[in-house]
């Protein structure tokens, strides 16, 4: 379910006309909803009612502020894996006390300050992470509240590389390392191991992992509430899928993951965290590129856009599809030919999508690559020294650059020249 449609013949986000925007901003551009966003936020938090949950959004899927602020402002809590994610969320409006912070490789100074700024909880992911940990906290005379991340060694039956709950995955400590570790961390004074959290992957269209891992989660708590360790939090993660094909891909509603969570978990008596990255952000967004060439290959046809692997990394990193539609309606009547939609840049990989049938686009058409909310902006770069994309969000008929496109002269004044270079007159 999200809010782009076409309108008057043209593709609109809510009230707002892509083709429109596209003339006021420049090409390419990425494209938000709010009513999206608020959308899924809101059936999440509905599905959870009654089950004392904190949704924290995975801000690594979409970190501009716009979408952080518009979150924050329904209640969410944040899931940071780095500093500037924290910083973000913290910018945003997110309240502290609502921010979890994971990720395998924390520094010793991002510790000191998610502690200086009075985070919720660590997910920490491994024994020398908890030593640190507890150094830091000692050195500032805080006690630092901690899940362990556990791996179970379930597989989420999701691409390789998004993949997270496999014992050959770096995430984590073993399963059945778990106690012995929990075991250790108690004789941390300045530690308070509350929790548990296990994160198997991402796009997860089955809810058949998640009860295995739920299962996992279920009786390592007991066996540490008998050995004396007070679990008062568990961390679901998050990975829920979305429909990148459409009414080919039905990923579960959340309705059901949050039954399945009841069923396993419900009954011990713990406060739950959700990290939802993708299910929040991932159908509130699109890409929207122009045309610039059409050229017939040997035996192909391949449409060039101004859009490229630098601005939508995830076809050719994960293979992903995303769906193509024309910006103008009529173009859907058409018959299709099959194509592949490439970028400026010079690699072989980049693509937007491949031996598609799509209408036989033509030089200055407008299409939009769907699905783009969720991991699209935030693993853009300036490869080939391309701008980075910008990013609009929409609510209703109003629209604001979130981010804008930088000049050349912004990207190239990053670099400095060293001493021995005099610049040239
Ligand atoms: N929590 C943890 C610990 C995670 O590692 C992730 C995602 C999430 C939550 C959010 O997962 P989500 O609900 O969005 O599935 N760039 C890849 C996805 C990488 C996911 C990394 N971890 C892609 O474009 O598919």
């Amino acid at each position: 379910m999200h809010h782009f449609h076409y309108k008057d013949g043209v593709l609109h986000a809510e009230d707002v006309s892509l083709a429109h925007l596209a003339s006021d901003v420049g090409t390419p551009f990425y494209c938000y909803s709010t009513a999206t966003l608020e959308r899924h936020y809101r059936v999440l938090e509905r599905a959870f009612a009654g089950q004392n949950a904190t949704i924290c959004f995975a801000v690594k899927a979409n970190s501009n502020q716009a979408v952080l602020a518009t979150l924050a402002r329904l209640g969410a809590g944040m899931d940071v894996v780095s500093e500037g994610e924290l910083r973000r969320a913290r910018a945003a409006g997110t309240p502290a006390d609502k921010v979890i912070f994971a990720g395998v490789g924390k520094t010793r100074e991002e510790m000191a300050y998610a502690l200086g700024e009075g985070i919720c909880s660590f997910n920490v992911e491994s024994e020398p992470e908890l030593h640190a940990l507890s150094e830091v906290a000692e050195s500032l005379g805080v006690t630092a509240r901690v899940a362990i991340r556990v791996n179970p060694d379930v597989d989420a039956k999701t691409h390789a590389k998004i993949s997270t709950g496999k014992s050959e995955n770096k995430f984590g400590i073993p399963y059945l390392r778990a106690p012995s570790l929990y075991d250790e961390a108690r004789k941390l004074p300045y530690l308070d191991v509350a929790g548990i959290h296990m994160h198997i992957g991402s796009q997860i269209t089955d809810l058949a992992p998640f009860r295995d891992a739920f299962r996992l989660m279920r009786d390592l708590t007991l066996e540490l509430r008998r050995e004396g360790h007070a679990i008062h939090h568990l961390d679901i993660g998050g990975g829920l899928g979305v429909p990148y094909r459409g009414s080919n891909e039905v990923p579960p509603h959340p309705d059901e993951y949050a039954a399945l969570v009841a069923a396993s978990l419900g009954d011990l008596d713990a406060k739950l965290y959700l990290e939802p990255g993708r299910m929040i952000v991932g159908n509130a967004g699109v890409l929207v590129t122009r045309v610039v060439y059409v050229k017939a290959g040997a035996g192909k046809r391949f449409t060039i856009v101004d859009a490229a692997m630098n601005d939508l990394l995830r076809p050719t990193l994960y293979e992903a599809f995303h769906e193509v539609w024309p910006v103008s309606e009529a173009r859907t009547s058409d018959a299709t030919v099959l194509q592949d939609i490439v970028g400026p840049v010079c690699e072989t990989g980049d693509y937007l999508a491949v031996e598609r049938a799509l209408p036989p686009f033509e030089p200055e058409e407008l299409m939009a690559v769907m699905t783009a909310g969720a991991y699209g902006a935030v693993m853009s770069s300036t490869y080939n020294t391309r701008r980075l994309v910008p990013e609009v969000l929409v609510n209703g008929s109003a629209y604001a650059v979130v981010r804008p496109r930088p000049s050349y002269e912004e990207m190239i004044g990053l670099d400095r020249l060293p001493p021995w270079i005099t610049p040239e007159a």
